[in-house]
């Protein structure tokens, strides 16, 4: 993680191994930088035009001074092009962040003096400046290296970064951002932890403990259901997923309860695949090979109920994570099959790979009679289609509750954890009608939008509840050129429910 201070300017006279200056395109010289070029690199204009840089987004130059006979590095960060609002977006902060981080990182350099923009530089207020910066950077420190053996191959991820702010910042709402900031950056990278951890190494049970952990920690209800008491309740679905599968499934339920009256109740239901083979319906090989990071979606959803127990919003969560391995054995679930759902519906199980549905319909119908949330929200690393049709850098949205969408959109929009709407209508109920049951799981190959029928699916497990689901398949995994992220896991739909729920009571 990096430890952020605050630390009173000047930036020529910082001990700091390195600094650290932000530059939008075009745009002239800070007065913090003007005075460190002034007193160390009179060139340094020159020296940027010569190497081509001009602030642009992504680009970080690197300058190696001398200051009373000790190494210092500058760099100057790109922050890119001023929008037509005259402001720098934040998402290219965010980036910009993620890159000084990864240049810190490639040149061994684990300390940094930065000289923070104002805050109005966005448009924006100086908490959330600084907790977005907390975040994006922590994000990006962040990598998978459990198993690299050799030392010389592992990246620094414990830095640490002074902050120096104009006296006009607000230094108590600096404060805040980064205590928050650090809050969500922790969460998140435990979540991407999680899904980047191999498969055997992260079973149902351990998945589901983890949850237990995160309520024993930060002050949660836990409860956890294993395979016997799953099927004795009659979820047909997580115990048909389950079948093939020496590991026992669970159903793990954290709840957090405000000490406000009266105050609304929201469900999130995470898909716990903790490795998808496809079952019967066995997967190409290549198509297997990040099939760990199928449970994705709960470990976003324990992720944001770890910051939701600190941050104490004025609702009631609920959340549910159905949890499960999908592999083909003499025991597995064959297609035609027919299933029982806990709400008395079944379905024939066409295809076995169409498997984080039947867990999900269990969890949603769970929720609904058991705590009748006045609103649910799923996520789910859910299908192909959804990958394919919007690529990575977009989640799927699927609702037919316009509140729920804006809301979504918002909290999306604020997070840079981003949505894409895709049309829930009615037209294609129809896909998911099966002859000899309610339901089929796979929907029918007539209406080809494999993201929208597998919505609709879920959608007969929600009764009249206002619900909104989130495919992740495409965003919670392999992201590319993003600064932030790294090859595996991203915590998609974290900083998006985070979001959502802190903003729940808030008047729009
Ligand atoms: N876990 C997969 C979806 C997925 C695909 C996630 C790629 C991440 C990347 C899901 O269980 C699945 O296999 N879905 C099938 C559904 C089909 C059989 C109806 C799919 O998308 O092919
Ligand atoms: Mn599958
Ligand atoms: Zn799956």
């Amino acid at each position: 993680m990096i430890t952020f201070r605050f630390a009173s300017c000047c930036l020529a006279e910082s001990k700091a191994l390195s600094l650290a200056f932000f530059i939008a395109s075009e745009q002239p010289f800070s007065k913090e930088l003007e005075e460190v070029s002034r007193r160390y690199f009179p060139a340094l204009e020159a020296y940027l035009k010569q190497v081509d840089f001009s602030g642009q987004q992504g680009k970080v130059a690197p300058i190696a001074i001398s200051v009373n006979g000790q190494p210092k590095t500058i760099f100057c960060v790109g922050l890119g092009k001023i929008n037509k609002h005259n402001k720098i977006d934040i998402e290219q902060f965010r980036r910009a962040c993620g890159s000084l981080v990864r240049a810190m990182q490639s040149r061994k350099i684990d300390a940094c003096s930065l000289d923070l923009p104002a805050a109005t530089l966005f448009g924006q207020s100086d908490y959330y400046v600084a907790e977005q910066m907390v975040i994006s950077a922590s994000m990006a420190a962040y990598r998978f290296d459990d198993f690299i053996s050799d030392q010389k191959n592992k990246v620094r991820k414990e830095l640490s970064i002074d902050c120096c702010v104009s006296a006009h910042a607000n230094r108590q709402e600096l404060e805040d951002g980064i205590a928050h900031g650090s809050i969500i950056a922790q969460a998140i990278n435990k979540v991407r932890h999680w899904v980047d951890t191999p498969p055997s190494r992260l079973t149902p049970a351990m998945l589901a403990g983890y949850a237990q952990d995160v309520a024993n920690e930060f002050g949660l209800k836990a409860t956890v259901f294993g395979e016997k008491e799953i099927v004795a309740m009659g979820m047909g679905g997580l115990g048909a997923v389950s079948a093939g599968s020496h590991e026992d499934c669970k159903l793990a339920i954290l709840e957090y309860r405000t000490a406000k009256n009266d105050a609304p109740t929201i469900a999130f239901v995470g898909k716990g695949i903790t490795f998808d083979s496809g079952g019967l319906s066995i997967k190409p090989a290549t198509a297997m090979e990040t099939m760990k990071d199928d449970m994705a979606g709960a470990a976003a959803v324990i992720g944001a109920m770890q910051v939701l127990a600190q941050f104490k919003p004025d609702v009631n969560i609920i959340a549910l994570m159905p949890t499960s391995e999908n592999l083909p054995s003499g025991t597995a679930t064959k297609p035609g099959d027919v299933i029982r759902f806990y709400n008395g519906k079944t379905a024939e199980v066409k295809n076995t790979d169409a498997e984080g549905r039947l867990i999900l319909a269990d969890a949603l119908a769970y929720a609904v009679k058991h705590y009748k949330p006045d609103a649910m929200i799923d996520i789910a690393t859910l299908t192909g289609a959804c990958s394919y049709a919007l690529g990575p850098f977009f989640t799927g949205l699927m609702t037919q509750h316009d509140d729920m969408a804006q809301r979504i959109e918002k909290a999306a929009q604020l997070t840079g954890d981003r949505v894409w709407r895709l049309p829930m209508d009615n037209d294609f109920k129809a896909a998911v009608r099966a002859d000899v049951a309610d339901l089929c799981n796979s929907g029918n190959a007539k209406y080809r939008a494999g993201a929208i029928t597998a919505a609709f699916f879920l959608q007969a497990f929600v009764d009249e509840t206002p619900w909104a689901h989130l495919d992740i398949a495409g965003s919670a995994f392999a992201v590319p050129d993003i600064s932030y992220y790294d090859t595996g896991a991203t915590g998609a739909g974290m900083r998006l429910l985070v979001a959502l729920a802190m903003n729940w009571t808030k008047t729009k």
